[in-house]
């Protein structure tokens, strides 16, 4: 029986990745995608996460509407969230299906439900604050001792750094930190080889990380880091990741530090394996 997953999703180019390897994996039923602000606006990631699903025929996933804030990755991942090129996606006659992720996850976590955030925790954190309890949340964030926003504050964590808190202190969150996912470069020949639809997408993010050649942990020298990927794919088959306990915080910065919170961590995985099989996966 696949096992249901619902993405928490602020698209996004490395979350286009990861919503595609969701969405082409019988292990796992896609039950929705819920939106926040992060790598761009509310506007642009919920629009993203429409055309994405259309472009992977899924129209039959529905998006929810969820919190925005200040969208802060531009540089990163393009205007538009997706490279400059999200209107190269077909339009999803859909449209969003609600804009309460509260109640969705509500309505829809089952005791086998995976969730799987890869954006800023607003949602996540909002839903624990209401007595949801999430029976299995993996989370792409933070970093042991680094960062990607400053020395020591990774994205997500950053954004809302409130939010995250929330869900180390209480959500009995899976992590997958920088540490890991900064080692896992879809190389461009993965690029050449999988949907070119979604490798059309890279563009501005291939720009960024050969400015930003210190986020780049892998020994490789081009392509993009599928941080959110490598999370789902836990999701997909978990033990995918090799998992340690840390006792973690988030300061007010939103940066990991040590405290007194049992985490799971996720430290290492075999990478060419995971490479191969996200290759597999997202070729058409
Ligand atoms: C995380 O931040 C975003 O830019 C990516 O989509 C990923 O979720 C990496 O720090
Ligand atoms: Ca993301």
């Amino acid at each position: 029986m696949a096992i249901p997953l619902i993405i928490d999703t602020d698209p996004g180019v490395d979350d286009a990745f990861a919503i595609a390897l969701a969405a082409r994996s019988p292990e796992v039923e896609l039950k929705g995608l819920t939106t926040v602000f992060g790598n761009v606006g509310l506007d642009l990631t919920t629009a993203n996460a429409l055309r994405l699903l259309a472009h992977l025929g899924r129209t039959d996933v529905p998006v929810v509407r969820g919190f925005e804030g200040p969208g802060g990755a531009a540089d990163v991942h393009g205007e538009d969230g997706l490279g400059g090129q999200a209107l190269t996606l077909p339009e999803n006659p859909k449209g969003v299906h609600g804009e309460d992720p509260v109640r969705f996850f509500a309505d829809n976590l089952t005791p086998d439900t995976m969730v799987a955030a890869i954006g800023p925790l607003t949602n996540i954190a909002a839903a624990l604050e209401a007595g949801i309890e999430f029976p299995r949340l993996i989370v792409m964030g933070g970093g042991l001792g680094i960062g990607n926003m400053t020395v020591r504050a990774e994205f997500n964590f950053w954004a809302d750094a409130a939010a995250a808190r929330t869900v180390i202190r209480r959500g009995n969150p899976i992590v997958v930190p920088l540490n890991l996912t900064q080692q896992c470069i879809a190389d461009t020949e993965f690029l050449a080889n999988v949907d070119p639809v979604l490798s059309n997408l890279t563009g501005t993010y291939r720009e960024y990380l050969a400015r930003h050649s210190e986020q780049n942990l892998s020994g490789r020298e081009e392509g993009i880091l599928v941080h959110d990927a490598v999370a789902v794919a836990e999701a997909i088959v978990p033990g995918t990741l090799s998992l340690r306990v840390h006792g973690l915080d988030i300061d007010d910065e939103g940066a990991l530090v040590g405290g007194k919170h049992q985490v799971e961590v996720a430290e290492d995985c075999d990478w060419p394996a995971l490479r191969a099989f996200m290759e597999q996966r997202l070729s058409v």
